[in-house]
């Protein structure tokens, strides 16, 4: 088993079983931050409920993560391995002739990605392990926030025009990168044949409705926050 994950194709299946669990996380990560829009006390019920409870926190989140930065490492590996591997380039390299551009920007707009995750964190994440973790308060409540504070902090958030344009630009790098992405992953399992087509249009579709719809939270909180 170590070997086939140290080979090329082995690689390929890892990135992209880490490929799936990222896309599922992606839909229900949409699912709950859509409430903030139609009912900000769904969500904040929702957003308590995901925050306390031990098997999210302590099970489901550390899987999580570990997801994200086996998806980015691998990623990285896998790109090195690719251009390290030629080490006499050809002499006539017509790439933009058989593959596309997202294909071979794979590792630019994940870079883009990593970014956003990054500053990301520091907006949502690391407050609320601050919260929980180093102050030890698990309740929910702010000073001066009527019901729970999830919906304030995220309203607070997206105040900043240049925070929701950094947020925005991330998630058209998102779209670029799905838009391979999605596709690449089912081909690397093998589960292309006779569906091609089929698969490419879901893979559209997931690729640009689910950036589009985080740009819309986005962008709805920066015009709307009360
Ligand atoms: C407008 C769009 C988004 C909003 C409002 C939003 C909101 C949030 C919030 C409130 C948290 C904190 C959860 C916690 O308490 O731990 C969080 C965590 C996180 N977000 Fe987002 N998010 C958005 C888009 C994204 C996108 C596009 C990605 C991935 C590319 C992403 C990846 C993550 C990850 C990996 C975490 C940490 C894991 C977790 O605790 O759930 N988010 N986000």
């Amino acid at each position: 088993m170590g070997g086939f994950f140290k080979s090329s194709i082995g690689r390929k299946v890892a990135m992209a079983l880490s490929a799936f669990f990222l896309m599922i996380f992606l839909l229900q990560h949409f699912a709950i931050n859509i409430l903030s829009v139609f009912n900000p006390d769904v969500f904040n019920e929702v957003s308590h409920f995901m925050g306390t409870s031990s098997i999210i926190q302590f099970v489901i989140q550390p899987i999580l993560i570990f997801g994200v930065v086996f998806h980015f490492v691998m990623g990285f590996i896998l790109e090195f391995k690719n251009l390290s591997s030629r080490k006499v380039k050809y002499i006539k390299n017509q790439s933009a002739a058989n593959s596309s551009w997202m294909s071979r920007n794979m590792i630019w707009s994940g870079v883009a990605i990593l970014a956003f995750i990054i500053l990301h964190f520091i907006d949502f994440w690391f407050p609320e392990i601050n919260t929980k973790f180093i102050k030890g308060d698990w309740s929910g409540l702010h000073e001066g926030v009527d019901g729970y504070r999830y919906f304030h902090e995220l309203q607070e958030n997206f105040l900043n025009p240049v925070r929701v344009g950094a947020y925005v630009v991330a998630f058209v790098f998102l779209a670029l990168h799905l838009l391979h992405g999605f596709t690449s992953a089912f081909q690397s399992m093998g589960v292309t044949a006779g569906r091609k087509k089929t698969l490419q249009n879901i893979g559209i579709a997931y690729s640009i409705i689910l950036p589009l719809g985080f740009i819309f939270i986005a962008l709805y909180h920066h015009f709307n926050h009360h």
